[in-house]
């Protein structure tokens, strides 16, 4: 694997690798579900690039910036291990230079949800994601269904803008117990991940619910909540819109809830 660090190195790596080109787009922290995001495309794809950038612009002003966690030499090993052909890492001057003022603003979806609790989150999230697939050209990207709200999000900004460039959904990776993994659970004290585990627990339950034919989007947000957890946001909406879902349409079950300092996120489709 061969690691870059500026637009025009990186560029002239990738001119004539073979195609398709796969791009896993990363802020570092690797985990499972990162091995699993780099084994989907490495299956897929004649190339496989990884970027690991820590997204200032995603991050709002009391928010963890500072403190993500940040190992470029283990997460090499493991994007190496996975069969990772390209990494890009760039620092935050080479993609925003002085004078950078571009965001790229894709409407409602960016504003509810994890948009309405982090505003500006999905817009820095987009620009980055599109001076990315502008930089590495990818046929295919892929994207964790854990932030299923950044999916959507990604989805949109492709369709909107016609880009060329297919998203790859990849399902979640959980730890035996069921929490969903993410780089941010290494905050967690044990006694955190124990109450953190709530969120899974629920959301498993409204899916046994669902299973018996419960199709009560009500019953089965009230299944999923768990006594005690601080939510943000417990809801059943459209996967794509996250509007009401329609009857009879599958509808995704999404949580977000405070364990100590740390949010935690996760959702389940049903249908
Ligand atoms: O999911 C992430 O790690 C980030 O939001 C992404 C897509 C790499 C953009 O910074």
């Amino acid at each position: 694997m061969r690691t870059y660090a500026t637009v025009p190195e990186l560029r002239v790596a990738l001119a004539g690798a073979p195609r398709p080109v796969g791009f896993v787009p990363t802020m570092g922290a690797l985990h499972e579900g990162h091995a699993e995001l780099v084994r989907r495309c490495r299956a897929a794809c004649g190339t496989v690039v990884a970027s690991i950038f820590v997204n200032p612009l995603q991050f709002g002003p009391s928010e963890d910036l500072a403190r993500y966690p940040r190992d470029l030499a283990k997460d090499q090993r493991l994007l190496e291990r996975e069969g990772t052909d390209v990494l890009f890492a760039p620092e935050p001057a080479e993609l925003y230079p002085d004078g950078f003022a571009a965001r790229v603003d894709i409407g409602p979806l960016a504003t509810v949800y994890e948009g309405a609790i982090r505003p500006g989150h999905f817009a820095g999230v987009c620009t980055v994601v599109l001076k990315l697939f502008h930089i590495v050209k990818p046929d295919v990207a892929f994207f964790g269904r854990k932030d299923a709200q950044q999916l959507a999000v990604i989805r949109k900004l492709a369709r909107d803008l016609d880009l060329d460039v297919a998203i790859e959904p990849v399902d979640t990776v959980r730890a035996e117990d069921g929490l969903a993994l993410s780089s941010r659970n290494a905050y967690l004290s044990p006694g955190e991940r124990g109450e953190g585990l709530g969120i899974s627990r629920g959301l498993f339950r409204a899916r046994a619910l669902f299973e018996k034919g419960e199709r009560s989007a009500k019953r089965l947000v009230e299944a999923a909540r768990e006594k005690g957890l601080a939510y943000d946001y417990l809801e059943a909406v459209d996967p794509d819109t996250f509007g009401p879902p329609a009857p009879g349409a599958p509808l995704l079950l999404v949580a977000a809830a405070r364990v100590g300092k740390t949010r935690l996120l996760d959702n389940i489709l049903l249908g």
